[in-house]
């Protein structure tokens, strides 16, 4: 959507993964601390997203969204202004449905009013989801909020959720900053690789303005390996997918910390060029061996050797596969041990991945010294 945002992917916290429903106004006031003081919102996760449920059961006598009286008393405003004092951004929910997925007031044919009441709270980022839409289709339905928004004159970030009803990469790219491309994550190996495929199928729709959504990150809600987070984080990236933590930021164990502020990885994610890398190699049983890449800023490319093989393997990337040309040799620079490993590879590049993991490197071309000339 050329509203000025989403210029590269969209970073921050979004509260349903580890919540639920079980959120207040204490718990994003507190996420919100912890992103300043863990360092994280500097990285760039600067958004707050507050998901399903903090909405009251039913519209007040004029028609109107009201926070939850027992987990929002304060309101939504006064939160917005509490978040923008840190420096953070203020996300809601709601649904382009009558209901929200857990039964709150949807705004389906209530998009004016519902726009307009976010933007007086001053709230920066809507995530719009897809329950109980009475048969109408998605492209019918989110193009009246994304008018509603705009009207509004405040800046408002429009991330579609309809699971990937009706494909939405190939008519959303006017429509939102980003949208969903498949169902619900959930914490386990099978469903963030079965997701990542699905997601990458779209890659060619990607770009600034608007990106594919495969759902929140799960990194830190306990239900994989720190291997597997690691890949999870690292293909995300890759695939200039949204950035949304979804775990508890108030209480990281050191790895989860790790995963989610590896710099170098964000900066893939964040690359200007912002085109969506894919998987675009695979070798050994059930395809299991598989190489990710995409190009970067600078001539540069990014390479994912993605063991998802039960056992480790060795995994090649060869020049041919991942587009660079037979006679370039590149430097190779690994961005989770963050070193170089070395500067002269030429046709392909190898290493060992143990099972579940992922390795992630810049492949940047070497550049003619004057001594050379
Ligand atoms: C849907 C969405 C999820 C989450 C829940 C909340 O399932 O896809 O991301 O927002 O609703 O109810």
């Amino acid at each position: 959507l050329n509203n000025g945002l989403a210029r590269t992917p969209q970073m921050g916290w979004n509260s349903w993964n580890f919540f639920a429903c079980k959120i207040d106004e204490t718990v994003i006031k507190e996420t919100a601390d912890a992103l300043v003081s863990s360092g994280l919102a500097d990285l760039g996760y600067i958004h707050v997203n507050i998901d399903d449920c903090w909405s009251n059961l039913l519209r007040d006598s004029t028609g109107q969204l009201v926070p939850h009286p027992e987990t929002f008393p304060s309101g939504i405003k006064v939160l917005a202004d509490y978040i923008h004092s840190l420096g953070l951004k203020l996300g809601v929910y709601s649904d382009a449905g009558l209901f929200t997925c857990q039964v709150r007031p949807g705004s389906l044919f209530h998009e004016v009013d519902d726009a307009d009441i976010f933007a007086s709270w001053g709230v920066d980022y809507l995530k719009y989801d897809n329950c109980f839409n009475l048969g109408i289709k998605p492209i019918k339905r989110y193009p009246p909020m994304r008018d509603a928004l705009n009207a509004t004159g405040r800046s408002i970030f429009y991330s579609l959720c309809d699971w990937g009803v009706d494909d939405p990469a190939l008519w959303a790219k006017g429509v939102g900053n980003s949208w969903r491309t498949t169902d619900d994550i959930n914490d386990t190996w099978a469903s963030m690789t079965a997701i990542a495929d699905l997601n990458n199928k779209w890659a060619a729709y990607a770009g600034p303005g608007g990106w594919n959504d495969p759902d929140m990150l799960e990194v830190g809600n306990g239900g994989m390996t720190y291997e597997e987070y690691r890949g999870h984080f690292s293909i995300w990236a890759l695939m200039k997918a949204p950035l949304l933590i979804g775990c508890d930021v108030r209480n990281m164990t050191a790895e989860t910390f790790e995963i989610l502020t590896n710099k170098e990885v964000i900066a893939v994610n964040q690359d200007p060029l912002g085109v969506q890398g894919r998987k675009i190699q695979v070798d050994g049983e059930d395809d299991c061996q598989q190489v990710w890449s995409g190009p970067l800023t600078g001539d540069r490319m990014v390479v994912a050797l993605w063991n998802r093989c039960s056992e480790p393997a060795t995994i090649t990337a060869s020049w041919d596969a991942i587009g660079l040309e037979s006679t370039i040799s590149v430097s190779v620079r690994d961005l989770w041990q963050h070193k170089d490993v070395t500067d002269n590879a030429s046709v392909s590049f190898e290493a060992q991945v143990d099972a579940h993991d992922c390795h992630m490197y810049v492949l940047t071309p070497q550049t003619v010294s004057h001594s050379d000339v």
